[in-house]
């Protein structure tokens, strides 16, 4: 279970987020909308302590930690329980498939290197990579480094796997994998936050979606709820302007 309580975070005068309460269930897939600026990464980065929030507390089953308070042991241990996918990969260029899996299991879970290759084999597998592990990321589809990039995530084991629009840097021919692949990862029972504006998938996969405006939670239900009913003016305004998903199986 995810705790966050009273999380604010400024850039100068900027606001960014505003005092934000939420709760998160073991299990829970939960997509987070909300217009560009919003503060939706940033509130992805200050969960795992990328970017160092002002006031708040995050909780993540036993492990509370207060953001004004914390140790260095708090941001190990909470950049344990997380593990975050970018929209640009962020894979390291000089290593394959199976070496940019590895290397978080061994340099920060110092799991010795022939179990380390097994887990992230059995996790390359997973996203349909078997064939490419010794690849590097130059070798390889926008899709499958994204892929590669869920595998790395998955390895370790978080308690909560945080996306940040992992699909908006692919060409529109490589969104329906990467989609798949996240959908199998929820099937499985991973707790997620996604950050995405594919409309369609947010609909089929979350089980909750939150609108973020201004800083602020605005709506929170399930992905009927605030599709269908939304009850803020904002979220109605931003529903129907959105472009739907462009991956065809998405499609409804
Ligand atoms: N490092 C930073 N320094 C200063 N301002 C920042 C920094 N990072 C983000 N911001 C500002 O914080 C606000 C929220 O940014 P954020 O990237 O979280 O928005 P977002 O909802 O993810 O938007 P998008 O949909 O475009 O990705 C923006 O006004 C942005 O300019
Ligand atoms: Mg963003």
């Amino acid at each position: 279970m995810i705790e966050i309580n009273g999380l604010s975070k400024k850039f100068k005068k900027n606001v960014v987020l505003d005092n934000i309460d939420l709760k998160i269930e073991k299990g829970d897939v939960v997509a987070i909308i909300g217009p560009s600026g919003a503060g939706k990464s940033t509130f992805l980065r200050c969960i795992n302590l990328l970017e160092e929030a002002d006031t708040g507390t995050i909780k993540i089953d036993d492990l509370q930690v207060d953001v004004n308070k914390k140790t260095k042991k708090d941001l190990i241990n909470l950049r344990q329980s997380t593990a975050m996918v970018f929209q640009q990969f962020n894979l390291f260029r000089r290593k394959t498939a199976l070496e940019n899996v590895m290397e978080g299991l061994v340099v920060v879970k110092n799991i010795p290197k022939n179990k380390a290759e097994e887990i992230a084999l059995v996790q390359l597998q997973k996203v349909g990579l078997a064939e490419r592990v010794h690849y590097y990321p130059k070798q390889l589809s926008g899709g499958q480094q994204q892929r590669v990039a869920i595998a790395r995530a998955l390895a370790m084991s978080p308690k909560i796997l945080l996306f940040d629009e992992p699909t908006s840097a692919l060409d529109p021919e490589l969104v329906g994998e990467v989609l798949d692949t996240i959908k199998a990862t929820a099937l499985e029972g991973n707790t997620m936050i996604i950050v995405s504006h594919e409309m369609n998938f947010v609909k089929k996969v979350a089980n909750r979606v939150l609108f973020l405006y201004n800083g602020k939670i605005i709506e929170d239900g399930t992905p009927q709820e605030v599709f269908g009913n939304p009850k803020n003016e904002r979220t109605k305004e931003f529903i129907s302007k959105l472009a739907y998903s462009i991956a065809p199986e998405y499609q409804i």
